[in-house]
């Protein structure tokens, strides 16, 4: 049976709600990532995601790593929208994964999956929370950019 996404988002705040309460990560709120959904919906959205994958494929997963990393995989704390140093799709991988050291204690499960999110761009997925993660950050971005196109008919 479904989970409703009440039960993964308590799951969420056990693991993750010192990243949720963080001034950066309240920060994500301004920042839009895909029409009219901000970084914040955006990186909660691909983290609910992440743990329905892995609950639905029965997948044995480090969870504290897993709603870690995906929180933190957008964490590059500028809108991508206006003007920035390099090619986003490339660069905010590292960028996100810098200011995550900066702000949090990241291990190598949360580091190789905010820096391979977007393979096949970039680094390779080197474990199965990253694999999760980069099915689940495009899931949401398509749902994400769908919805926007219907609401603009
Ligand atoms: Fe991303
Ligand atoms: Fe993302």
């Amino acid at each position: 049976m479904k989970k409703p996404t009440s039960d993964y988002m308590a799951v969420i705040e056990l693991h993750g709600g010192d990243i949720l309460l963080s001034d950066g990560m309240q920060s994500e709120k301004q920042f839009m990532q895909h029409g009219t959904t901000s970084t914040f919906s955006h990186s909660l959205a691909v983290t609910v995601m992440c743990l329905r994958i892995a609950a639905a494929l029965r997948l044995k997963t480090h969870e504290r790593e897993l709603v870690r990393g995906a929180l933190l995989h957008d964490y590059c704390l500028y809108d991508w929208h206006e003007p920035h140093k390099g090619l986003h799709a490339f660069s905010h991988p590292k960028a996100a994964l810098e200011n995550a050291r900066r702000d949090f204690e990241v291990g190598k499960i949360e580091q190789n999956m905010i820096l391979s999110h977007m393979w096949p761009l970039g680094k390779l997925p080197r474990c199965r929370e990253s694999f999760i993660l980069c099915l689940a950050d495009k899931l949401c971005a398509v749902r994400e950019t769908f919805r926007r196109k219907k609401k603009e008919q």
